[in-house]
């Protein structure tokens, strides 16, 4: 079975072609970093027009890597949330106009739950439930208790910023450009991660539940106090001491969830789980106890295979296709 996956939730216009659900045939990602890196972040108007321009090109590229013709396809599939509303429904109806025009069902598929897809698609292992789904990404900071795919009960989430918006804004105050993650990494490298005792937010009722906005405050203040402008050192300490902190944060609540539900494996999703760093970490601090599966090369950040492998898996349980009238959604509770 051939599914053509559509993704446009955010700030990549992105299309794959997948077979049997994890033979990943095409992957093309067209990132628009070059028109928002100046404004330090997403501008969702700006997004849509880039959407509007690329998403055919991008289709045509992705079934030309393949070599496959668009009647060959079985099942398109397509972001429906979360995201950006008028970036959702730029993907989404160009995949409904696709299945409309082809008679072949369509799946409108859960941004979120495909980031876990990601780990699953790429492992060689049988996966075994009930496992922990760990989401680390631009727009969401997840703990999930995995009873299967498509069963999940949501344990713990951000109450204020993602962990990658976090990243972003931290790299923006430290002059460096968007998006910040893989800037802070870069100059991490060269820092001292215990040269500031930051520390990430901690609720005493809610164990699980992260917040990023208070470590984010305490680079700004530690940044104003140094002599100005900052040297390289005074950065590179300040970016490794940022990393050190929540990285530390999520490694800390990830094994508080593995024991509380008792898994032994965990699936790690979302753009931040690109960091060398973070799979380092957890691995020194963790993977002695526990099996990590992670999303492949091309599999963490936004994606199409994902969408495409999710809809694969959500067509064969089902056989049957989505409503062509399903709306885009910009929240969906997970
Ligand atoms: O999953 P993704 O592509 O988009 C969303 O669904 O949000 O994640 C993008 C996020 C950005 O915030 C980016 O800064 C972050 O992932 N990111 C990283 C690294 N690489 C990407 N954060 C920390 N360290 C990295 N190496
Ligand atoms: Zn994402």
């Amino acid at each position: 079975m051939l599914v053509l996956g559509i993704e446009s939730s955010c700030d990549e216009t992105a299309c794959a072609i997948v077979k049997e659900g994890n033979i990943i045939l095409s992957n093309i990602i067209s990132s628009q970093v070059d028109i928002h890196e100046k404004y330090g972040g997403v501008v969702p108007e700006l997004a849509c027009r880039r959407h509007i321009d690329l998403i055919l090109p991008v289709i045509d590229e992705a079934l030309e890597k393949a070599n496959v013709k668009l009647e060959e396809i079985d099942v398109i599939a397509s972001t429906q949330g979360p995201g950006l509303i008028g970036a959702l429904l730029i993907g989404l109806t160009t995949a409904k106009g696709i299945a409309l025009a082809l008679k072949k069902p369509f799946i409108g598929v859960n941004h979120i739950e495909a980031h876990l897809y990601a780990a699953i698609m790429s492992s060689q292992e049988k996966m075994s439930f009930p496992c922990l789904g760990v989401i680390l990404s631009g727009g969401h900071t997840n703990l999930v208790w995995i009873k299967d795919i498509g069963d999940y009960e949501p344990i713990g989430k951000t109450i204020d910023d993602a962990i990658g918006e976090a990243f972003d804004k931290a790299a923006k105050m430290l002059g460096l450009p968007y998006p910040g993650g893989p800037e802070i990494e870069r100059i991490a490298k060269q820092g001292d991660p215990l040269a500031y005792s930051f520390k990430a937010g901690q609720m005493k009722e809610q164990p699980l539940n992260f917040s990023f906005s208070g470590l984010k405050t305490a680079l700004l203040y530690a940044l104003q106090k140094e002599p100005q402008p900052i040297d390289e050192k005074t950065k590179q300490n300040l970016a490794a001491s940022f990393q050190r902190a929540a990285f530390e944060d999520v490694i800390k609540k990830t094994e508080i969830a593995c024991k509380h539900y008792n898994v032994q494996t965990i699936l790690m999703g979302g753009g931040v789980t690109n960091s060398r760093t973070l799979r380092t970490l957890f691995q020194e601090k963790l993977g002695q106890d526990y099996t990590f599966i992670w999303p492949s090369e091309g599999l963490s950040l936004d994606n199409a295979a994902m969408i495409a492998g999710l809809g694969y898996h959500r067509y064969r349980r089902n056989l049957k296709g989505d409503s062509l009238s399903l709306e885009p959604l910009t929240r969906i509770p997970f």
